[in-house]
Formats: structure tokens, C-alpha cells, sequence
């Protein structure tokens, strides 16, 4: 894939050696995220950070990546604040924001929407989650972990056996996630959700197609057990028709370090793209895992502001002028990814 100038839609733009490309430069951003170095490569490029959903971590992570490359960030944040209250349409709104950006990243309810709003930009756009759809940036941070946490074991991607736990149905990073693993070779994968939660059809026969094992479940205890991560989700409940609906499914696949412990091969890793619901009725991540070391969701928080600067360098094309535009820090910091 040529990134100069493209669009970050959908995990289905990408070839494995594009995931690779973007990995290998996220590993040389790390002496920007660790505060060694700075750069101004992106000085005077303005970033429209367009989130008409609920978001802290994506939002401030693209923020984030974007001012580590020596960039400014513009946010709007809510319809309430924006022109889509007054009927104006998703491609207006792209015709006039791009005309004030060098790339807008946007976060939207409707799947489709943010595909819809870059068909009519002149900026590239990158996809912070449109609905149910997908969620690309953060497949590429999970991956981007999984392969960290797997080298520190001795082992590749490939061969890797996950499970996927919760939401499969609106959770738009397991739609994302899973195609991406397709990229990938001998992969194993367990979906376990309520039956009524499902992974959608299509996206399980696309794994299916690729080569992917893919077995189904249903109780959390026979799908932990024999799985490199586990990959954990909330219940997408802004995605029911009522509260009441959602309800009916929180809490049913809870992860503590007694079942850990009883279930989960030593040192299964554990994921979530964030935000555990922490409310006594759901708790999906249990606060006592808290400690456990293979607890990787705040290494992932971490490697996303790394991967969202490796997309910017690469849809910007400066991933080779980003060391010639820095300098040590001055100050102290004891920062560590
Ligand atoms: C996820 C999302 O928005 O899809 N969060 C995130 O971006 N890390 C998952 C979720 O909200 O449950």
C-alpha cells in the first residue's frame, strides 16, 4: 500500500507487509513517546481530531502523536458543538474541515460514516471507530502489543492462539483485530460471547478464508484455557436498543486472577482495548489482575501513541525526517514504555 496521502479506513486496506512497515517505524518513535528526544518534523501541520463519540484514549492518543511530531491538534468534540446539529451533511463538513487541516482524524456512531466524510476531504483521514465497523488504528495497537509481549517470550505472530471475549457483535476492535490476524499465518482463534453476541458472519468466514481456526463458545472457562492472550470487551450497551438490553448480557464473561489462576495457562497475556466497565454488575477485568504482570492494557494504552505517530509519519511521508528535525529533551522525566 502506498500510505502517502491515504486514507486509514479499514483493516482491509492493509497487505501484512504494510502492517510490518508501520511496526517498524512505531519501533522508532520510541525515543520521541520516551521523552528522549523531540521533534519538530510536523511543525506548523495542523491535526482536525474530529470525535463525535464518546473517547479518552483514542482521542488523546492521536492528540498525543500528533504534537510528539511537533504538530498542533484542533478538537471537536460532540454534535452538540458542531454544524451536523443544523442538517449539515458528513461530506460538507469534510469539504470545509479539510480546507483547515493536514489530516483529521474522526470518530463517528454510523458505520460507513467516516468512510463517507474522507470521500470528500482533501486531507487524509483516519477512522477512530465508525460504529460497530471497525476500529483500525487499535487492531494495529493490539498487534503491535501482541507482538511485543509474544518476542519477549520467544515467539513470533504467527502460531498465535487468542480469545476473544464479550461484545463480538458491536465490539468494532475485535472486527478490526480479527482481520487483521488473518494477515498472519497458522493462527488460532476462540470467539466466546453470548450466543445473541456473536462475531458477525462475514467477518468470520473472512478469517475462515484466510486460514484462521476459528471454534466458538459460549462459557468463558473452555475458551481461556488454551490461548497465548485473551483479549477481553465491554459490552458495546451505547450499541443497544435500551440499557435494559444490554443489561441482560454485563458481567457475564468476568476475568479475575482466582479464574486466571484456575483456568489460563502462566503467563496467557491479558488484553482490552479499554475502558474496562469497572461497575460491580460488569467488572470484566477485575481490579485484582491489577498486579498480575501478563496485564497488558496499559502497555497498550502506551504502544498506541507510538503506532497513531508511525501512521502520521507514513500518511505525511516524513518517517525519514523525523530524526533530522530533533534534539535531546532538557528536562527531567523518568518516563518508560
Ligand atoms: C473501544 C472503542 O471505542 O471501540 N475503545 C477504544 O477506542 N480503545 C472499545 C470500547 O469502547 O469498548
Amino acid at each position: 500500500m502506498n500510505f502517502t496521502g491515504a486514507h486509514i479506513l479499514s483493516i482491509n486496506q492493509f497487505q501484512r507487509q504494510d502492517v510490518e512497515r508501520v511496526f517498524a517505524v512505531a519501533d522508532a518513535m520510541q525515543p520521541y513517546a520516551l521523552r528522549k528526544k523531540v521533534t519538530r518534523v510536523l511543525e506548523g501541520a495542523i491535526l482536525g481530531n474530529m470525535f463525535f463519540e464518546a473517547s479518552t484514549r483514542t482521542r488523546v492518543s492521536f492528540g498525543s502523536a500528533f504534537n510528539l511530531l511537533g504538530g498542533e491538534v484542533r478538537e471537536t468534540a460532540g454534535f452538540e458543538s458542531s454544524a451536523l446539529v443544523k442538517g449539515e451533511s458528513l461530506q460538507d463538513t469534510a469539504r470545509v474541515l479539510s480546507g483547515f487541516s493536514d489530516v483529521i482524524c474522526m470518530r463517528h456512531p454510523q458505520p460507513g460514516s467516516v468512510a463517507d466524510f474522507a470521500s470528500a476531504s482533501r486531507v487524509p483521514v483516519m477512522n477512530g471507530g465508525d460504529g460497530a465497523n471497525e476500529h483500525p488504528t487499535q487492531a494495529l495497537l493490539d498487534l503491535y502489543t501482541i507482538r511485543k509481549e509474544m518476542a519477549d517470550k520467544g515467539r513470533d505472530i504467527d502460531g498465535l492462539r487468542v480469545a476473544m471475549i464479550g461484545d463480538l457483535r458491536y465490539g468494532r476492535t475485535v472486527h478490526s483485530l480479527s482481520k487483521l490476524l488473518s494477515l498472519y499465518k497458522n493462527i488460532q482463534v476462540v470467539l466466546v460471547s453470548p450466543i445473541e453476541l456473536t462475531l458477525p458472519e462475514d467477518i468470520v468466514e473472512h478469517m475462515r478464508s484466510a486460514g484462521v481456526k476459528v471454534t466458538i463458545s459460549h462459557e468463558l472457562a473452555d475458551g481461556i484455557g488454551d490461548v497465548d492472550i485473551v483479549y477481553s470487551t465491554r459490552i458495546q450497551e451505547e450499541r443497544f436498543a435500551s440499557k435494559e438490553e444490554a443489561d441482560l448480557y454485563r458481567g457475564k464473561f468476568r476475568l479475575n486472577q482466582a479464574i486466571y489462576t484456575e483456568f489460563c495457562q502462566p503467563n496467557t497475556v491479558i488484553m482490552h482495548p479499554l475502558p474496562r466497565d469497572s461497575r460491580a454488575d460488569a467488572n470484566e477485568l477485575d481490579v485484582d489482575l491489577d498486579t498480575n504482570p501478563n496485564l497488558a492494557i496499559f502497555r497498550q494504552t502506551d504502544n498506541g501513541v507510538l503506532v497513531r505517530m508511525a501512521l502520521f509519519a507514513l500518511v505525511l511521508d516524513v518517517v525519514d525526517l523525523v530524526d533530522q528535525y530533533s534534539q535531546d529533551v532538557r528536562w527531567y522525566n523518568s518516563r518508560q514504555i
